[in-house]
């Protein structure tokens, strides 16, 4: 562990995703750390002479990036789900499984069952597992409680990941994501007590923004409108599951509110580009639950790009439709399946993603933001992008502070 105040990273490949070049590439790059924060990044030629330094680190050419942010993640849930993946390889499809009472609702009655230390000795190997990666922030979402105490318990054990782990958590309450079984037929009723819990959880501080699921398997957009002006008024951001299974018209509205970002999106519209675009509202594409539900229908990525439209990559880690812990592996994903550029992708963990999340501070490595970032056995990052199944990340610096070498499962680094 490094634990100086002011270290000098030398001699490293550098892509600071920082400016208008390329990549923000620096072929010999330094990076001084004072703190949290960096305090200086720039060619190695160009280190300030007698920079009074605690420590100096030769990097001998690895790459170093920003630290990678995961910015949709249902990671905090008991149970698995791999019978169901069985039945949708003989021909269920992920719709008719719900409709059956299986899909969400399973993980929700295995999550409700399980007391808070045994969900966080779940989630946290998992969040180890991201973090291996070079991941220093990650968005974790509620909504496998369902009930006032339950979705309370699952952001409270978001929040000791954070706590417990050098990681950055950020928490979403997904309330509105599926109704569950004692409001069968009641959706609207429900809807009115996911609002009336969002201000309890906020003044425990348990809630950084508040996110739902808006399709024929989840609610509906009026209902959707409902929890968003819950929302607002408690001045929390919002974000939205929109058109994965089909098109409501659910981006248009959440970008309305000024949502940080759309998430899935294979059956976007137009229209609903156009209102992210004006509203800035990032488009968060999952290649993983694309992957794992067998979709044929991509998102429009095209005329995201044309429009402008910024666009993030995360895992979207759940137990039904993307049971992944790999964000280099969605890196790859998006790439193949949606035809991002690698830098795009990687803006798409980095940059954008920070920028899903509200965050400023993160995602670029400039002077004043905050000192998190990987090192890879890489000679650019385009190879992040191109390999799969292959975790190349050899050290990481999170908040100025270097994580234990190996991050072994099972072991709280
Ligand atoms: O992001 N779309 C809804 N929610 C999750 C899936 C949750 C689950 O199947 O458990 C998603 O794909
Ligand atoms: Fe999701």
């Amino acid at each position: 562990m490094t634990t100086a105040q002011r270290t000098l990273w030398r001699h490293a490949r550098l892509a600071t995703l920082h400016g208008s070049t390329p990549w923000g590439w620096l072929d010999d790059g330094a990076l001084l750390v004072d703190g949290e924060r960096l305090a200086w990044v720039g060619r190695d030629d160009d280190v300030p002479a007698g920079s009074a330094v605690d420590a100096e680190v030769d990097l001998a050419g690895a790459l170093v990036t920003p630290g990678l942010i995961d910015a949709h993640t249902h990671l905090v849930y008991a149970g698995e789900r791999a019978g169901e993946f069985e039945q949708r390889l003989q021909g269920a499809s992920y719709e008719q499984i719900a409709r059956a009472g299986g899909g969400i609702q399973r993980t929700v009655a295995a999550t409700r069952a399980a007391s808070d230390d045994s969900l966080f000795a779940l989630a946290a190997p998992r969040a180890r597992a991201l973090m291996a990666e070079g991941v220093t922030t990650i968005e974790v979402k509620s909504g496998y409680g369902l009930a006032a105490d339950h979705e309370a318990r699952c952001l409270g054990v978001a929040r000791r990941l954070g706590r417990e782990l050098p990681l950055a958590v950020r928490t979403t309450s997904l309330g509105a994501h599926a109704l569950p079984p004692e409001f069968a037929g009641r959706a609207d009723d429900y809807i009115d007590a996911v609002c009336g819990w969002l201000p309890a959880q906020a003044s425990a501080g348990l809630v950084d923004a508040v996110d739902g699921f808006c399709d024929t398997i989840g609610f509906t957009p009026a209902q959707t409108r409902r929890v968003f002006d819950a929302a607002r008024a408690l001045e929390l951001p919002v974000k939205l599951h929109a058109e994965q299974l089909s098109n409501q018209e659910g981006a248009a509205l959440a970008a309305g509110y000024g949502a940080l970002s759309c998430d899935h999106l294979e059956h976007l519209s137009a229209s609903g580009i156009a209102a992210m675009r004006q509203a800035g509202t990032v488009a968060l594409l999952l290649p993983g639950a694309y992957y794992f539900l067998r979709d044929t229908t991509l998102p429009p990525v095209a005329a995201l790009r044309e429009a402008g439209v910024p666009m993030a990559i995360a895992t979207d880690h759940n137990p039904g439709s993307s049971p992944t812990l790999s964000l280099l592996l969605m890196l790859n994903m998006a790439c193949t399946l949606f035809r991002l550029t690698p830098e795009e992708a990687f803006r798409g963990v980095t940059i954008q993603a920070a920028r899903a999340l509200g965050l400023a501070d993160r995602g670029t490595l400039a002077v004043g933001q905050r000192a998190d970032f990987a090192v890879f056995d890489a000679e650019h990052p385009r190879e992040l992008a191109y390999r799969f199944g292959h975790n190349p990340c050899r050290r990481v610096v999170f908040a100025g502070q270097e994580r234990a070498r190996c991050i072994a499962p099972g072991s709280l680094a």
